[in-house]
């Protein structure tokens, strides 16, 4: 029997289900929050949910609100959650104390005493692969009826849904299923490497503490920022990013922090800045080693006091924001050239997250991503699944990938355009850049020799992914002399 309330919490929680997905949640807190409002909804104790692993063939199961239970497992075709992953058909039981399809084994590892459940497979439908399980556990009034059945049967076809947006991966059709790759959804990587930095974003998501993000560029430093935010307590405020190199040096200022009316030419009406904007949430400043010095000096305040002043205002304003920068510049460079405050240095990198270079991620990570990528370009232009050949998957895997992940994205998406059958061959593959193709750059004619050359060799260094050695390479020189270079202030001759 429906419980008055019922009805409209079972349609609400469909919204929430689609509400939740873009927001990048990393997926226990999805499948967690899943859990606990189809349990209200189904007048059920609880809720829990089956994947299918892919890779190992088997069920298994996150606990949510059993933390000190990280997860079981449970063979295909086995219990009532495995019959229900192998037939595809939903599965009801009134007792379990009658009923021989019922395992105990979960509610032994879990000391839970399941009377009546009722379980539904997450498929897109009929003949579709079984993604995994969602069950219903003791009914607080005697047992699941045919209503409930139908309901539950909706929604796990609705999750169904929603787990195939996500990058998990959806098998192939030997082995059904899903295969788990880090613990944020849109995140691909499993390298140690990663998962050092995995456990960093993890650990500091749970505090309020400034966290400086480094690497190379295109290695994922502004998908990590959003990590960090979308897993912390801050979660339902706004993420607001300044890009301090898309911005005037003039008008940083302004943007960081407002500005009153009149505070300069133009200035018609007072204006919150991104600071304001971040209020309850976190301020994310990308390529802060661009920030000029004036404003480096207001963003230590902010850091310090979370005080600042909007541009021409005497009001001093508070504002409780949490600061996430990243760069990949040599801020240590910066600082010892006093491009960069010193006290500014320290005060950001509370927790310092080195994000590792593609390159040293290892073969296999490469191939993740090339499958991960592969998968959401055939979607996009409507290609079959890209198979790489056997040359040029070598290619690829040997490839140095000075761009990183943001290089070898745009490779796939190339190659699944250019491959029509979805097979990709080694000819088909987009050439590296050339160093012909540089793209140009434009100095000031007033410079100093030293300062033109200092940017010209930043300028290689950057357009290398910011690999000295590379760039080094391309210009002649030995890699300290790319170092001194850049260092030097001026003045004196190399
Ligand atoms: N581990 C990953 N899994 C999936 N996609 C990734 C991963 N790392 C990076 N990407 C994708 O690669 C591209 C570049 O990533 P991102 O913009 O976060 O790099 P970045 O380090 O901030 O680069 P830059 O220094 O140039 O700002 C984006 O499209 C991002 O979604
Ligand atoms: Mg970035």
């Amino acid at each position: 029997m429906l419980h008055p309330a019922e009805p409209m919490q079972r349609l609400s929680l469909l919204v929430d289900l689609a509400s939740l997905l873009p927001r990048e949640v990393d997926l226990d807190t999805l499948l967690g929050r899943a859990c606990d409002r189809l349990a209200e909804a189904m007048n059920a104790e609880r809720a829990t949910l089956w994947l299918v692993d892919a890779e190992r063939g088997d069920l298994v199961t996150r606990l949510a609100h059993l933390p000190e239970v990280k997860e079981l497992r449970q063979p295909m075709g086995k219990g009532v959650a495995g019959e229900v992953a192998a037939s595809g058909r939903v599965a009801r039981v009134d007792d379990t104390t009658l009923d021989a399809r019922f395992d105990p084994s979960a509610d032994e590892a879990t000391g839970y005493h399941t009377r009546s459940l009722l379980a539904a497979p997450m498929t897109d439908g009929p003949g579709q692969p079984v993604r995994g399980v969602v069950q219903v556990l003791n009914h607080r009034d005697g047992h699941f009826d045919d209503e409930d059945e139908r309901y539950l049967s909706a929604l796990a076809r609705e999750l169904s849904h929603v787990l195939s947006l996500t990058t998990l991966r959806a098998g192939d059709s030997e082995r059904p299923g899903l295969v788990m790759r880090g613990p944020y959804n849109r995140i691909v990587g499993r390298s140690a490497a990663m998962e050092q930095v995995y456990e960093r974003i993890h650990l500091s998501a749970q505090t309020d503490a400034s966290v400086l993000l480094r690497g190379e560029t295109g290695t994922g430093k502004t998908l990590l920022a959003r990590a960090i935010h979308v897993n912390s307590a801050r979660q339902t405020g706004p993420f607001v990013t300044v890009d301090c190199t898309t911005l005037p040096s003039q008008l940083v200022e302004a943007e960081l922090f407002g500005h009153e009316r009149g505070a300069f030419t133009g200035a018609d009406r007072r204006v919150p800045g991104r600071v304001e904007l971040a209020r309850g949430g976190t301020l994310f400043l990308d390529e802060v080693g661009e920030l000029p010095p004036r404003s480096q000096g207001k963003l230590l305040r902010l850091l310090q006091d979370k005080r600042f002043e909007r541009v021409g205002g005497r009001e001093t304003l508070e504002v409780d924001v949490r600061i996430i920068c990243a760069t990949h510049r040599d801020l240590e460079a910066l600082v010892a050239t006093g491009e960069f405050r010193e006290d500014l240095y320290y005060r950001m990198r509370v927790v310092e997250i080195e994000v590792p270079p593609l390159r040293t991620r290892g073969p296999e990570e490469i191939e993740r991503l090339l499958r991960h990528f592969g998968d959401l370009y055939a979607e996009r232009y409507q290609r079959p699944q890209p198979h790489f050949s056997e040359a040029a998957l070598e290619r690829m895997r040997s490839h140095a990938w000075p761009g990183n992940v943001r290089e070898l994205e745009h490779w796939v998406e190339g190659a699944v355009v250019m491959a029509p059958d979805g097979e990709v061959h080694e000819s088909k593959l987009p050439q590296p850049k050339l160093p012909a193709e540089l793209s140009g750059l434009t100095l000031p004619l007033g410079l100093e020799l030293e300062e033109a050359r200092r940017r010209y060799v930043q300028a290689v260094v950057d357009d290398c992914g910011g690999r000295r050695a590379v760039a080094a390479k391309r210009l002649g020189i030995s890699r300290n002399t790319v170092t001194r270079l850049l260092t030097k202030v001026s003045g004196e001759d190399g």
